[in-house]
């Protein structure tokens, strides 16, 4: 079979070193969680140990790549202090994924924060730009050898939006009328309880600020350190569309200006590649029923092409770095993968540089507000016992990765 896929092309699944790791106390996250304020993530699946376990099975199922997150409070648990013994970890982390043929993918920062940064007045603080960029560049110095592709940071939007818009992840500001902002992994629970007000959304454009001049600056930073490095960032993407209507289209031009495009258009030059995570679209005036996910997200997994297109103005390489579906059942995961998939190559018939297709998630894991029970993995997590199962969905996205690759008819 000849491929539109190119030579190259990375097959693999995606984590974050919270979600996953477990053992990590001391970030924003789990001191909201000691406050009862979202579900605790203890040991999650442990894979801070099991690790090499897991990279086994992303070998057996065919993965050639993985992308993975380092913990920025394990690596600066204080302000300026640098813990040898975590980039150490991490090196292992690293020399484990490429021994068993994958290349790392390396996200700088994904939503935690290390306590001291988050308790300063995090992003919220004029000097947060510097503070990330220094980071940054300690963390492409200590690993810039064993990894090629990074990118600063995970989300932005997604980040800045369930933080200061809708309330329902620290640091818990909520703007008065953001109702109809619907975001990723809410919890009506926890946003009942946020510090409601205006004050939400200033503080809300000004962090937004703030992380494109992170961004800007740890570009910069990572660069200074090694040169040669692919660096970008990942951004969440919702495809809005309109149907006929004028109005309609208007406010799906609107919709993605605001969550993509103002973002982009302020960091794309600090850019060698960008990230997509894909989840949803919206189409305004549609009047068609969908499937939902178990996160209650409609199915319409080939909208990725309509967001790799959008993303495709900044002609940049784009890496899809997440692309995935809360299946517990496991009864659409595989017929979803496929749908994406396909999604891709009519991007790349068209032309556009698409490098990757990163499922998410290699595991199950914590799903932030709403703690373990949405499961997206291709391997169910026993939070019980920590046994692994490979879903069989898994084995088809293996199929769809081999005869890609020509190995298979
Ligand atoms: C995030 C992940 C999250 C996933 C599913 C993305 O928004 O990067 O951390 O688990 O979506 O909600």
């Amino acid at each position: 079979m000849n491929s539109v896929f190119p030579k190259g092309f990375y097959w693999g699944a995606s984590a974050a070193s919270y979600q996953v790791e477990g053992g990590i106390e001391n970030t924003d996250w789990a001191k909201a969680a000691r406050e009862g304020r979202v579900p605790a993530c203890g040991r999650a699946c442990d894979h801070y140990h099991l690790y090499e376990g897991d990279f086994d099975i992303a070998q057996s199922l065919g993965h050639n790549a993985h992308r993975l997150s380092v913990e920025w409070a394990r690596i600066e648990p204080k302000e300026g202090v640098f813990d040898h013994e975590a980039i150490a970890h991490y090196r292992k982390v690293l020399a484990a994924v490429r021994a068993r043929g994958l290349t790392p993918m390396i996200t700088v920062w994904h939503f935690t924060l290390p306590l001291w940064f988050s308790e300063r007045g995090g992003f919220e603080c004029n000097d947060a730009p510097q503070i990330f960029a220094r980071y940054a560049g300690v963390v492409a110095r200590e690993l810039g050898d064993l990894c090629k592709h990074f990118s600063t940071m995970n989300e932005p939007i997604v980040y800045a939006s369930n933080g200061w818009l809708r309330g329902s992840w620290p640091p818990f500001k909520r703007f008065t009328l953001t109702n109809f902002v619907s975001i990723t992994n809410s919890n009506r629970k926890h946003e009942a309880r946020a510090d409601t007000g205006i004050h939400g959304l200033f503080l809300f454009l000004r962090v937004r600020r703030h992380l494109a001049q992170a961004h800007n600056m740890a570009y910069i930073a990572m660069k200074k350190e090694r040169s040669a490095l692919d660096i970008g960032l990942v951004k969440h993407v919702i495809f809005f569309e309109g149907n006929g209507n004028p109005w309609n289209k208007l406010k799906a031009w609107i919709a993605n200006y605001q969550w993509t495009h103002h973002f982009m258009q302020v960091t794309y030059r600090y850019c060698d590649s960008i990230g997509l995570n894909y989840y949803f679209h919206k189409k305004f005036g549609d009047t068609a029923t969908y499937a939902k996910t178990d996160m209650d997200w409609d199915i319409y997994p080939e909208g990725i092409y309509g967001a790799i297109k959008m993303l495709s103005r900044y002609k940049r390489p784009i890496y899809v770095t997440e692309a995935g579906v809360a299946d517990a059942n496991d009864a659409f995961r595989a017929d979803y993968i496929q749908r994406q998939i396909d999604g891709t190559r009519r991007a790349l018939r068209e032309g556009i540089d698409v490098r990757s297709h990163m499922y998410w998630s290699l595991l199950d894991n914590y799903e932030w507000a709403l703690g373990f029970e949405k499961r997206f993995g291709l391997v169910a997590i026993n939070y019980e016992t920590l046994e692994r199962t490979i879903r069989p969905s898994a084995y088809v996205y293996t199929t769809i990765i081999k005869k890609e690759q020509g190995l298979i008819e």
